[in-house]
């Protein structure tokens, strides 16, 4: 098993990336026979067919991806760490948990969900802190075949119990609550309201973790250390179909209810870990931290299954940066000596701003690799990444990708490919990026921009929306008829490096965080007085972008303070504080074409501070609105 990378120089990259270009199946058997192990190998590698966005590798093959991220390690790395988690307090012990002993806590956490009556194919949620019980729990999914479906816990009751009804889980695991920094976040409490409306949850787990008091339902509620007490640490990994859906995880839409993105095993599996490898160029001992939350797509592929099918150390953080000062990441990297890094620019923009001290202070010559995700990272927050962190000796693997792909698309190979700042760089081998024009024409050549899609299938991509496939035909399959849409712009310049631009639909990054508008705007609408709203998007210097709602009232508000405040509470309330609006303004009116629907491209404008040129504006049905919303802004000192 091989647990490196083989590109080696950049003519390896660009033979790896021609070979896949010739021969996709080939390219992608070989790498899934040599960095694999297989209870039963597939008959066909990949078929397809994208305008009914029917995909499926590894046909007929039979596996268990927790043979391939524990057991197959056992005999060779058995007492190494596979994961480091350090506490959100510092002074709190942190954990060395070896592969040996994280096979033992899996396998009793799946023989808890069977004694639970948890079945392959069954949904499981996971709403949990960053506690080593969330990977055990996610991995003892894997191997009695459940589905695992991790909400974020800094969702609100509403929407996790949007997520648990969409996908009837059968089983919640939660904590009596979570840390983050100085806070702690009342998870049982937030499930418990989730729960009043969810009727396919049938009991729950609550591992113990703050000390909260929460309320414990008889019949329903047990803690974990309950729960776990008596069972046994053998569990035989239940033998999966390649296709078999691995885990749903939920991510926000231009329109609607969240989408919950179905993954496969197999094909999963192989682009999760073959993309780990290759990017980061990972070597034997290696310690690398990834700062996401496996709330998150990436602490799915870059915490758990990527790292740990390569039998890596992955280091898995409780806390937040800030806390209890904002030279904690730097703190965590020389303690652990950490060689590879991979943030958000949220992040990197955010300790930027801090006392150099809190950097210099703290021995970083560790780090080798640096990794940026989840957002454009503007030049001067590359550079100061670059500069202070990596000491101008670290690549900066800008590493473009999305919950749909499952893995990383677009990106710099660590040491391999040159390093353009702002750019994602080249294709991966296996990614055949394009541009298309509004028309739907491919733009061939280089120095163009266009929008972002992928032409031919990779074993990583989702495989449908969960009950709803013709929505996600709609959305990735239709726009551009048998390609993959992305939803982001991008320009590729001279050499045919791609440089992310941003979302081109009604999505907004926030802090890392996709948001769909009309999500917010809904929850806003549920406010009494709101006759209309309408978000968007807005840049700002540390989160990327920030929410601004311009609410329309039936009748104004008796005291617009306590107004903005409960708007968002509503937002909280509806979604979770991290949609919150940065800025809230009623206006006397919205600006609408004559079918009726709100012209975003003038609010956008507006939004970023732009006072005139709103281009062509007859198509508008009451022009003047415009003007009333510059007014309103200026009433209120914008
Ligand atoms: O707009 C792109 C942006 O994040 C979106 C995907 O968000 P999500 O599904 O939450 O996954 C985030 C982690 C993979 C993309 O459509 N994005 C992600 N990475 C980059 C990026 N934009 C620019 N540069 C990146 N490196």
């Amino acid at each position: 098993m091989s647990t490196s990378s083989n590109i080696k120089s950049f003519s390896d990259y660009q033979d790896a990336y021609n070979a896949s270009l010739r021969n996709p199946e080939s390219f992608w058997s070989s790498i899934a026979e040599s960095d694999y192990v297989w209870q039963k190998k597939w008959d066909q590698v990949c078929e397809f067919d994208l305008s009914k966005a029917h995909v499926r590798w590894f046909l007929n093959a039979k596996l268990n991806i927790t043979e391939n991220c524990i057991d197959r390690h056992l005999t060779t790395r058995g007492d190494q760490t596979a994961i480091i988690w350090e506490p959100n307090d510092p002074q709190e012990k942190a954990l060395e948990i070896s592969y040996s002993q994280l096979s033992q806590e899996v396998n009793r956490t799946a023989n808890m969900l069977k004694s639970l009556g948890v079945k392959k194919g069954d949904r499981v949620c996971l709403y949990m802190p960053m506690i080593p019980e969330l990977a055990y729990a996610v991995l003892a999914c894997a191997r009695i075949g459940a589905i695992h479906s991790v909400v974020f816990a800094g969702f609100s009751a509403k929407s996790l119990a949007d997520r648990i009804n969409d996908a009837s889980c059968k089983l919640l695991i939660t904590a009596d609550g979570g840390f983050r920094g100085a806070k702690i976040t009342a998870l049982k409490a937030i499930a418990d309201d989730a729960l009043e409306n969810c009727p396919s949850i049938e009991s729950v787990v609550v591992k113990r973790r703050t000390g909260t008091d929460v309320r414990m339902k008889e019949g329903r509620d047990l803690w974990w250390s309950d729960a776990i007490e008596s069972m046994t640490d053998i569990c035989p990994p239940e033998s999966m179909d390649a296709e078999d859906p691995l885990f749903i995880l939920y991510t926000s839409g231009s329109t609607g209810k969240p989408k919950g993105m179905v993954h496969s095993t197999a094909g999963y599996m192989v682009y999760a870990g073959y993309t780990f490898s290759t990017v980061f160029q990972y070597e034997e001992g290696d310690v690398y931290w990834c700062t996401a939350d496996i709330g998150w797509i990436t602490g799915h592929s870059y915490i758990l299954y990527g790292p740990l099918s390569a039998g890596a150390t992955s280091l898995m953080f409780e806390g937040v940066p800030s806390y209890p000062d904002l030279g904690r990441f730097w703190d965590i990297v020389d303690k652990y000596k950490v060689n590879i890094f991979y943030t958000a620019p949220t992040a990197i923009r955010a300790l930027a701003q801090c006392d150099m001290e809190l950097v210099h202070s703290h021995d970083l010559s560790s780090l080798k690799t640096l990794g940026t995700v989840g957002e454009p990272i503007n030049e001067e927050a590359w550079n100061w990444y670059s500069e202070n962190i990596g000491k101008g000796r670290c690549p900066i693997v800008d590493s473009w990708w999305q919950t749909e792909t499952g893995g990383m698309m677009i990106s710099p190979i660590s040491g391999i490919t040159p390093l353009k700042p702002t750019y994602a760089g080249l294709p991966l081998p296996g990614v055949q990026a394009c541009l298309m024009d509004n028309e739907g024409n491919e733009i061939n050549g280089m120095g163009a921009e266009g929008r972002l899609c992928i032409k031919h299938p990779w074993p990583g991509m989702a495989r449908t929306i969960y009950g709803d496939h013709q929505r996600y035909v709609e959305t990735y399959f239709s726009e551009y008829p048998s390609m993959y849409f992305t939803g982001d712009g991008s320009r590729r310049d001279a050499e045919g490096y791609y440089r992310i631009t941003g979302r081109v639909d009604d999505v907004v990054i926030v802090s890392g965080h996709n948001l769909g508008t009309a999500e917010i705007e809904n929850a806003i609408d549920e406010h009494p007085l709101v006759a209309e709203a309408a978000v968007v998007g807005y840049p700002h210097s540390i989160k990327g972008n920030a929410i601004f709602a311009f609410v329309q009232c039936d009748e104004p508000p008796d005291n617009i303070e306590d107004f903005r405040s409960e708007v968002l509470n509503l937002v909280s309330q509806q979604i979770g504080p991290i949609a919150k609006p940065e800025q809230i303004l009623l206006v006397g009116a919205l600006p609408k074409t004559r079918s009726g629907k709100i012209m975003r491209r003038i609010l956008r404008k507006i939004a970023a501070g732009e006072r005139s040129e709103f281009g062509d504006i007859s198509t508008l049905l009451n022009p003047e609105a415009v003007n009333t919303i510059l007014e309103d802004l200026q009433a209120t000192n914008h």
